[in-house]
C-alpha cells in the first residue's frame, strides 16, 4: 500500500494538465483502478487481516482523491494566472488614433426601429427595469402559479424585510410598459417601448439580459389586420431589402387573444447568419389582440376600446440585419468587435437619409 501511495501521489504531483490528472484518477481510484482491485482482494483475507486492510485501503483512496482535487484546483489557478498574464488591455492608454467611440449594434437597431415606428405614428414610452410582480405578471393576465411564470426564468429581487408583497422582479419582457402607459395616458394610445429585459437563459441566441421593443395600439376600431399591416411595414422598412420572408404562426400568450408569433426565414450555413434564404426560421416577435382583462388592468374600458400589442426581440433583429451569428458577442465588450460592427456616432438613422448607411 505504501508503494501505491508513493506511486500515485508522485504522479499527481507531476501531472501537467487536467487530462493527465483524469488518466491518473482512472488508473488509481477508478472503478477498475488499482485501489479497486486491491479492495476486491479483501474477500480472500482472514477477518483479522481484513480489519486492518479495509480501513487502510479506504484511507488510501481518500488521500489520493484529495490530492487529485488539490492538484486540479492548482492547475485551474495556474491556467487562470496564465490567461491573466497573456490577455490584457492597458485601459490607461490614450486613444490616440481614434478619438471617437462607436454605436453598439443594439443601440443602432433601437434607433432605427424608433425612426420607423415614429413614422407610423407611435411615440416612445418607458418603464422601470425593476418591476413589480403585479405589472410584470398579474396585470398581464398571468396570475401566480400560471405556468407562463415558470417558463420565463425570472430573476427575483430580495424582499424588503417586513414587506409582505411579492418580491419585485427584473422585468422579463417590456409588456408591463403596456400597463404603465395605459394607466398614464388612457385611450386612444399608440406607443412603443424599446428597452432591456432579463431572463436566466444563456446560449447562442439567448443572453440573461436582452432587448425588446413593445408596441401597443388601442382605439375604438383596431383589428388584427392593422397589426399584420404594421408589422409587415415595419419589417420591410427595417431590413431595407426585398425578399424578407415572414411566417405568422398561431400562438398563445396570456395577455393577447388571439395571438401570433412571427418568424423570419434565414440560413446559418457555414457559421454565417443570412436573412431571406435557407430553410431555418428565427422567431423575432410575439403579438396579438390585447386581452380585455389587460385593457381593464390598465384602467381602460374593454367594452369601448380594443387594440393590438407586440414584443419584438431587438438583439435578434440586429443579428439578422448585420449577419452576427452569436448573440453572446453583443455583451462581451470586446473593443475589436465593437469597432468592426459599430456605427458612427453622428450618423442618426432616419427613413429619408437611409437607416444604416
Ligand atoms: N411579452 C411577450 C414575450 O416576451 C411578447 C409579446 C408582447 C407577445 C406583446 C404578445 C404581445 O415573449
Amino acid at each position: 500500500m505504501d508503494d501505491l501511495k508513493a506511486k500515485y501521489l508522485g504522479q499527481i504531483a507531476d501531472a501537467g494538465d487536467e487530462d493527465a490528472l483524469e488518466a491518473i484518477r482512472l488508473a488509481a481510484v477508478g472503478k477498475k483502478g488499482e485501489v479497486a482491485l486491491k479492495m476486491r482482494e479483501l474477500g480472500k483475507m482472514t477477518p483479522e487481516e481484513r480489519q486492518v486492510a479495509g480501513p487502510a485501503l479506504n484511507a488510501l483512496k481518500d488521500e489520493i482523491n484529495s490530492a487529485l482535487t488539490a492538484k486540479k484546483t492548482a492547475l485551474g489557478d495556474a491556467a487562470l494566472d496564465e490567461r491573466l498574464r497573456s490577455e490584457w488591455l492597458d485601459v490607461t492608454l490614450p486613444a490616440r488614433d481614434r478619438r471617437q467611440g462607436s454605436i453598439h449594434p443594439v443601440s443602432q437597431a433601437s434607433e432605427e426601429l424608433t425612426a420607423i415606428f415614429a413614422e407610423l405614428g407611435f411615440s416612445v414610452a418607458e418603464g422601470p427595469r425593476i418591476e413589480t410582480d403585479w405589472h410584470n405578471f398579474d396585470a398581464l393576465n398571468i396570475p401566480s402559479h400560471h405556468p407562463a411564470r415558470a417558463e420565463m426564468d425570472t430573476f427575483y429581487l430580495h424582499r424588503v424585510a417586513g414587506d409582505n408583497r411579492p418580491p419585485n422582479v427584473l422585468r422579463t419582457h417590456t409588456s408591463p410598459v403596456q400597463i404603465r402607459s395605459m394607466e398614464l395616458q388612457g385611450a386612444p394610445i399608440r406607443i412603443i417601448c424599446p428597452g432591456g429585459v432579463y431572463r436566466a437563459d444563456y446560449d447562442q441566441t439567448h443572453t440573461p439580459m436582452f432587448h425588446q421593443v413593445e408596441g401597443l395600439a388601442i382605439d375604438k376600431d383596431i383589428s388584427m389586420a392593422n397589426l399584420k399591416w404594421v408589422l409587415e411595414e415595419f419589417v420591410k422598412a427595417y431590413f431595407e431589402v426585398d425578399g424578407v420572408e415572414l411566417r405568422f404562426r398561431a400562438s398563445h400568450f396570456p395577455f393577447t387573444e388571439p395571438s401570433a408569433e412571427v418568424d423570419i426565414r434565414c440560413s446559418w450555413e457555414g457559421g454565417q447568419l443570412k436573412i431571406g434564404e435557407g430553410d431555418d426560421w428565427m422567431e423575432i416577435l410575439g403579438s396579438g389582440m390585447v386581452h380585455p382583462k389587460v385593457i381593464a388592468a390598465g384602467g381602460i374600458d374593454p367594452e369601448v376600446y380594443q387594440g393590438f400589442a407586440f414584443g419584438i426581440g431587438i438583439d435578434r433583429l440586429a443579428m439578422l440585419k448585420y449577419g452576427i451569428p452569436d448573440l453572446r458577442a453583443f455583451f462581451d465588450s470586446d473593443l475589436r468587435w465593437l469597432r468592426h460592427y459599430g456605427f458612427a456616432a453622428l450618423d442618426m438613422p432616419n427613413l429619408h437619409g437611409g437607416l444604416s448607411r
